[in-house]
């Protein structure tokens, strides 16, 4: 059995990761590849009440760094409980968010050295890092809109200024122009065309 892909997805509130994740996993679905849709912080029971903590608003401060480990320890138990085993059973994953979102969220967004981020990178998941990671990169406003027409209550992140977004994204182009790894998709395109442009990616992934 050949190891499966591992394939995540980027980008700020709104820009589109849950949608096109859906698509493309019906999409391999329809060609016989075993999908495994799963999102971060969260994916598993245990690590779901990690985000929970990290999401929710609380009476308590919490600093970027601890924000950062808790990142990280519901990192672990995914990759350990899900992703790794899914991988191994040839299964593709299909990641709503991974590292990269700490990369931009903690490092850009709030000023968590990369030193530490890519320590604990290391540390946590040396041996699983994505295939591929399309990086949904559209305007903070247009996200944002976007973001707000979904959703109820804001969650801790979703409460944050539009400053904090645009660190967050010009983060994630950094990341983008750094690494081979990552496709810069537009996102502000109809999703048809965000659709395309992901399954070409994807595609690119198949061939020798
Ligand atoms: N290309 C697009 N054009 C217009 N609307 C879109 C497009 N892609 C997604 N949407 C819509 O925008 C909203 C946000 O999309 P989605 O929930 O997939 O974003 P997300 O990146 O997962 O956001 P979050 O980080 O908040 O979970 C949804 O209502 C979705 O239907
Ligand atoms: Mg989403």
């Amino acid at each position: 059995m050949t190891r499966g892909r591992f394939i995540t997805f980027e980008g700020i509130e709104g820009a589109g990761k849950s949608t096109v994740a859906a698509v493309l996993r019906e999409r391999l679905e329809q060609r016989g590849v075993a999908v495994c849709l799963t999102r971060e912080p969260g994916g598993t029971p245990l690590a779901e009440r990690i985000r929970a903590l990290v999401l929710q608003h609380g009476d308590e401060p919490l600093s970027p760094e601890a924000e950062t480990l808790l990142m990280f320890a519901a990192r672990r138990i995914h990759v350990d409980n899900l992703i790794r085993p899914a991988l191994a059973r040839g299964e593709w994953v299909l990641c709503d968010r991974y590292t990269d979102a700490t990369r931009a969220y903690q490092g850009g967004g709030r000023g968590v050295s990369a030193a530490l981020i890519e320590a604990l990178a290391n540390a946590v998941h040396a041996d699983v890092q994505p295939d591929l990671t399309l990086l949904l990169d559209l305007p903070v406003p247009v996200g944002m809109a976007r973001a707000a027409a979904r959703r109820g209550v804001k969650d801790r992140f979703e409460s944050e200024s539009i400053g904090f977004f645009e660190r967050v994204r010009a983060r994630y182009l950094e990341l983008a122009n750094a690494e081979r790894r990552i496709v810069l998709v537009d996102a502000s395109q109809p999703l048809a065309a965000v659709v395309a442009a992901s399954v070409a990616a994807v595609e690119a992934l198949t061939r020798p």
